[in-house]
């Protein structure tokens, strides 16, 4: 299996393998809830990055890109988990009807592709996660913006 590099203040992915060690590394990193921007251009492997850290923390059914549902909801390590894309929406007022109140937990892990979409009517990001293409493979880079995401940040940086 591919491990990622630690590339200045970047993470290099060379494969698929490579993202799913580096969200394992989160899982081994998280102890609270916290909420995750996702950007990246489409393909850019955010959805891979969020299923391989779902399933390290122990989600057992399928976790499927929220593409069509626009969010998902699991149970992780006995916290409640989120997963939503939203890359189909155009406007946050089209949100209301999804519940997001929910996503107020402080010990969720939510997990958003595309929030600049639902600016306004998400939880503020603990993290924010940027992917990329980087040749044939991707690189990933990260702003922590609360001191949970900090601690988080400083985790990450010290696994590796
Ligand atoms: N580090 C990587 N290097 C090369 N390919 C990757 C890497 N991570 C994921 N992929 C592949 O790239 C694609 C990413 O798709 P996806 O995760 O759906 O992207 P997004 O959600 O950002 O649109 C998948 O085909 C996946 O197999
Ligand atoms: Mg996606």
């Amino acid at each position: 299996m591919s491990e990622q590099i630690k590339a200045g203040r970047e993470w290099l992915l060379p494969d698929e393998a490579a993202t799913a060690a580096w969200a394992t590394r989160w899982a081994d990193a998280l102890d609270d809830g916290l909420v995750i921007y996702l950007h990246g251009p489409l393909g850019a492997g955010k959805t891979s990055f969020a299923r391989a850290l779902l399933t390290t923390l122990g989600v057992g059914e399928r976790v499927k890109s929220p593409t069509y549902s626009l969010m998902e909801s699991y149970v992780a390590r006995g916290r409640p988990a989120w997963h939503l894309d939203l890359y189909r929406i155009a406007d946050s007022g089209e949100l209301e009807w999804l519940g997001l109140d929910a996503l107020a937990d402080p010990a969720a892990l939510i997990l958003v592709e595309w929030p600049e979409r639902g600016a306004g009517a998400l939880p503020h990001a603990d993290v924010e996660v940027r992917l990329d293409y980087a040749g044939a493979g991707r690189k990933a880079s990260l702003h922590a913006f609360t001191a949970r995401g900090e601690q988080l940040r400083r985790r990450l940086e010290g696994a590796n």
